[in-house]
């Protein structure tokens, strides 16, 4: 089980910028976008069904669900709305340690299999197929906690979304998310090896970032060969104007490097022609991914508190 990621027909420069369609488009391009991006996700909705199962994939079951139950504490008895939620599989989860839980999603589909699940094992859990820009009937001030996991950069109206989380929140409500880190895990940015005064290093190319943007991804998930889907890319700065502006205040910062362990480069599973290259026949290559893999925080979670 594997959730990795390679560009397609990339341009490192970074894809769409966000900031120019939208003042081109206004609101509008949200709409358009999140359509979209339903279809692309209801087109996949079973195999991730099948992979997610009921423990996420690989780094979210090693990597990011253990660090966001921390900072979570105890649910026992907390109302907690999940966005995004996929085939609901955190959600679940929450239930079975005590929480009362709604989940969300915009693809019916992915929905749909959760909705199976609650009918053959019942955690007395609300699946809703909701935007996450727009939860509409969820009422202001309803909920303890809601959680984003691995899902904000995939959502086309993010600040809307972290808005809505802010309005179903109580005072002091938790809102917690989980994504791809985006200064050392984008799609922007690429692994290379390089030589500077005689020492090889095994880097990291960001060419840009500031800008929001958005790209088509290609998800490689096993059993599919390619599963395009659009991201977005947003700088940190972005996620905490955002979070700002709809009341929290962070409480959690946590950068979060894999504890996967390192494969030889797998011409199947990794885009990127560097490492492909590589294949880290060398010792030193090796040695120098491992520690990219203990230094390099690949995924960010965040933790804030609703205080307006
Ligand atoms: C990478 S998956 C993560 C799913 C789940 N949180 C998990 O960890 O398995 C991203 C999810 O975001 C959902 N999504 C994308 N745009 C959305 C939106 N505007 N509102 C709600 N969900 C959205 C997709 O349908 C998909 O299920």
């Amino acid at each position: 089980m594997m959730w990795e990621q390679s560009r397609v027909g990339s341009n490192p420069t970074g894809g769409t910028t966000l900031e120019k369609s939208k003042s081109f488009w206004g609101r509008k391009i949200f709409n358009f976008m999140t359509k979209t991006i339903k279809a692309e996700w209801d087109k996949i909705a079973r195999q991730w069904h099948k992979e997610a199962g009921e423990k996420g994939l690989w780094h979210q079951k090693h990597d990011i669900d253990p660090v966001i139950l921390k900072l979570l504490g105890g649910v026992k008895g907390k109302k907690i709305l999940e966005i995004g939620a996929g085939n609901g599989y955190f959600s679940r989860l929450l239930a079975k340690k005590g929480a009362k839980v709604t989940a969300t999603d915009i693809a019916p589909k992915l929905i749909s299999f959760a909705q199976k699940e609650e009918k053959n094992n019942p955690l007395s859990i609300t699946y809703l197929v909701r935007n996450a820009a727009d939860i509409r009937g969820v009422k202001k001030k309803s909920f303890d906690a809601v959680i984003a996991n691995m899902c904000l950069m995939d959502i086309a109206d993010a600040e809307r979304a972290v808005k809505e989380a802010s309005r179903i929140l109580k005072k002091n409500g938790q809102f917690i998310f989980s994504v791809t880190h985006p200064v050392f895990a984008d799609f922007r940015q690429y692994w290379t090896i390089t030589k500077q005064k005689n020492k090889t290093y095994f880097a990291r190319i960001v060419p840009t970032y500031l800008s929001s943007s958005s790209e088509k991804f290609t998800l490689l998930i096993s059993g599919i060969k390619k599963f395009k889907a659009t991201q977005y890319h947003r700088s940190i700065d972005t996620y905490f104007t955002y979070l700002k502006k709809a009341g929290f205040l962070v409480s959690d910062f946590r950068e979060i490097a894999t504890k996967k362990p390192v494969t030889k480069a797998n011409f199947k599973i990794d885009g990127d022609t560097s490492l492909r290259r590589s294949k880290y026949s060398k010792v030193q290559e090796k040695k120098m991914k491992e520690l990219a893999g203990r230094e390099i925080p690949v995924f960010l979670v965040v933790g804030s508190i609703k205080i307006k």
